[in-house]
């Protein structure tokens, strides 16, 4: 399997309704590596991991994925809503009815793996709270374990360290070395250089359109990383 292709992007357009984000997307990530997706607010980062999960149909073009399971997908945090009324445990569970279908109870194998994952990001002390009452970054953490719970071969993450202090940062790319290690095929949004430099591959966004993809070092040159300058 070394080698061959994780995902597969041919001639993708995609958008919401009448609004065309993606223009002629065509894009190699390597399985059992990280592909970072850089780009100004705005150019179309979400929409692409969107596209990647399943949720949005492209318009045109096909995406070929490493499994036949659900991709997990970890949303950019200010797209969950702090007001839901369920706890941390329950949050990361909602990983293993993913993988399972909802209308399945979750067995012991589930629970335990649940427990792991919350270990992992270090909020199993948090396990009883409710999601509302979390500091941003610790959101953050649970909604990674949540993606983690789902034991995906691809996995999504949409600016999970925005936000995060510098020892949570290292120990989120610690988390996703080993998932990687694992053989798990990773897309990593970012504005963080240093994080997108660290990436097996790189995608740079622009106005919807892919203007470079390959090693990070290429990528990220100066001239490029300047698309980078974004809050957040
Ligand atoms: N649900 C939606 N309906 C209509 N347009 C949308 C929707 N979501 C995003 N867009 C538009 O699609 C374009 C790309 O948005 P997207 O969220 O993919 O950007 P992004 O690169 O992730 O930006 P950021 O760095 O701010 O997260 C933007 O012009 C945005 O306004
Ligand atoms: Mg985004």
């Amino acid at each position: 399997m070394e080698g061959s292709d994780g995902v597969v992007l041919r001639d993708v357009t995609a958008g919401y309704g009448r609004t065309t984000v993606l223009r002629g997307l065509s894009a190699r990530l390597p399985r059992a590596g990280v592909t970072a997706v850089v780009g100004p607010n705005g150019s179309g980062k979400s929409t692409l991991l969107g596209v990647l999960a399943g949720t949005i149909r492209p318009a045109r073009g096909t995406v070929e994925r490493p499994g036949p399971e659900r991709p997990g997908l970890v949303v950019q945090r200010d797209a969950v809503s702090d007001t839901l009324p369920i706890t941390v445990r329950e949050t990361v569970a909602m990983g293993r009815w993913a993988a399972r279908g909802p209308w399945r109870r979750l067995t012991a194998h589930d629970w335990s793996i649940v427990a792991s994952c919350m270990a992992a990001l270090e909020v199993s002390s948090l396990a009883a709270r409710r999601l509302s009452t979390l500091s941003g970054g610790q959101r953050q953490r649970v909604l990674l374990a949540q993606g983690l719970a789902q034991q995906p071969s691809l996995l999504l993450l949409d600016e999970p360290t925005t936000g995060l202090d510098a020892d949570a940062r290292r120990h989120i790319a610690a988390v996703l070395d080993r998932e990687r290690a694992r053989g798990v095929t990773i897309v990593h949004v970012t504005h963080d250089p240093d994080e997108a430099g660290r990436a097996d591959h790189c995608l740079l966004l622009h106005e919807g359109r892919l203007v470079a993809q390959g090693p990070p070092a290429s990528v990220l040159r100066p001239a490029a990383a300047a698309e980078l300058r974004a809050p957040g």
